[in-house]
């Protein structure tokens, strides 16, 4: 008779040998399962071959598999063989980029013009890992785990429509988490951050309209250059006036045009940026200050802007209890030494904020850097890959992360962490 799986006894066998057993046994199948999908990339919204192969496994490991969600997303779902318990949900992300690969390995993508350059094929493999791990453990733990694999996270907004499409009820989820692959730490090494994770990500196009003329008669005219150059420089007082000091955002107007000749003073004029931020208030107040100093520059000097905002994902924001939990099990199950609390969050996007957004939870680092850091392909880039050696790690770091929230909950808020 096994033991269930409690607070007293959660440090051991979540830390422990069955665990470790088990990710190893898996390790050369999910290794397998990481190459075939990263040679085989499918970018946002198309992702069919990618999800077959992951239904395929989860069915086998005896999980309840619906499909078709958010288009071409999937959910598994595994009952812990005890009555009762909570409800905690993992998540994977299965798009790859459209850009074209040269790594040069052996496994390297098939399709030109597509590619596994953000790891979302290691976090794929390792979210079944964990799957068929924690099935194999089904009967020492109550409750419900949910696997969420997930389409179009990259600027497809996947993450929004699996919430939509009910994945975080039904049972409701009590926490969810969820891991990115990151080439500024050791393989297999741990990164957590309490709070603000990756910055908010909205584009802005202003268009200027003035009244064009010959470029000697600037009086008769309304210049919408000038303009533009004002808005510019306006702009940036919103990050070093607006925005507290302790708190961050940046505002980065990266396109400007206008203008056919040198003698002639346009009608119109483009520019085009984008706004991060880490907090949703600050994200808020930011894009409501780029479209009032547009305007206002504008009116100004005699013009008209018109502002259009995209949005883009929410600032990915960790709630503290989870990712302490996560911290814990990190540290239980690889080592202190192998752990660390990030200083910074990336002003890069995931639409993981929007999960993060509902219900509690977190998703932190799993290194894959090969050598010096210096030397590693960074995420996006044409010869960046997931490096295998961290399947396993992030496979036992994940399932620890659910077996502790499934057994114990998470820990008491009120403490400081
Ligand atoms: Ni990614």
């Amino acid at each position: 008779m096994t033991e269930p799986l409690n607070a007293a006894a959660a440090a051991d066998p979540l830390a422990g040998p069955a665990l470790a057993a088990l990710a190893a046994s898996l390790a050369p199948e999910i290794t397998a399962l990481r190459r075939d999908l990263h040679a085989h990339p499918e970018i946002r919204y198309q992702e069919e071959r990618t999800g077959e192969a992951v239904a395929r496994q989860l069915a086998a490991a005896g999980l309840e598999v619906r499909r078709g969600l958010a288009q071409t997303g999937l959910l598994g779902v595994l009952h812990g063989a005890r009555p009762g318990g909570r409800c905690v949900a993992l998540r994977a992300d299965l798009d790859a980029l459209p850009i074209t690969e040269e790594t040069g390995l052996p496994y390297a993508s098939t399709r030109p013009g597509a590619m596994h350059a953000c790891g979302h094929d290691g976090h794929t493999a390792t979210l079944v890992g964990v799957a068929r791990l924690l099935a194999a453990l089904r009967d020492r733990f109550a409750g419900t785990v949910k696997f969420l694999f997930q389409p179009a996270e990259e600027g497809g907004h996947g993450g929004l429509r699996m919430c939509e499409a009910g994945v975080l009820a039904d049972p409701p989820v009590d926490a969810i988490f969820a891991l990115h692959s990151w080439p500024f730490l050791p393989a297999g090494s741990i990164g957590v951050r309490y709070g603000p994770m990756m910055a908010g990500t909205d584009t802005f196009a202003v268009d200027v309209i003035g009244q064009g003329g010959h470029a000697a008669y600037p009086h008769r005219c309304v210049d919408p250059i000038l303009i533009a150059c004002r808005i510019v420089d306006a702009l940036q007082s919103i990050v070093s006036r607006e925005v507290g000091p302790a708190d961050s955002a940046v505002i980065t107007v990266g396109k400007i045009a206008g203008g056919t000749a040198v003698n002639i003073i346009p009608n119109r004029a483009r520019l085009e940026g984008t706004l991060r931020s880490l907090r949703e208030p600050t994200r808020q107040a930011a894009l409501a200050s780029i479209r009032r100093i547009a305007e206002g520059v504008a009116t100004a000097h005699r013009g008209r802007a018109e502002v259009v905002v995209t949005p883009g994902y929410p600032p990915t924001v960790n709630h503290d209890a989870a990712t302490e939990l996560v911290r814990a099990a990190a540290v239980a199950t690889v080592g202190p030494e192998r752990v660390s609390v990030l200083d910074e969050p990336s002003m890069g996007g995931e639409d993981f904020a929007y999960y993060l957004e509902r219900v509690p939870g977190c998703m932190f680092r799993l290194g894959v850097a090969r050598g010096p850091i210096d030397h590693e392909p960074t995420l996006h880039t044409t010869r960046f890959d997931f490096n295998d050696a961290a399947l396993e790690p992030g496979m036992r770091v994940l399932a620890a992360s659910a077996l502790r929230m499934l057994a114990d909950g998470l820990p008491d808020p009120k403490k400081k962490f």
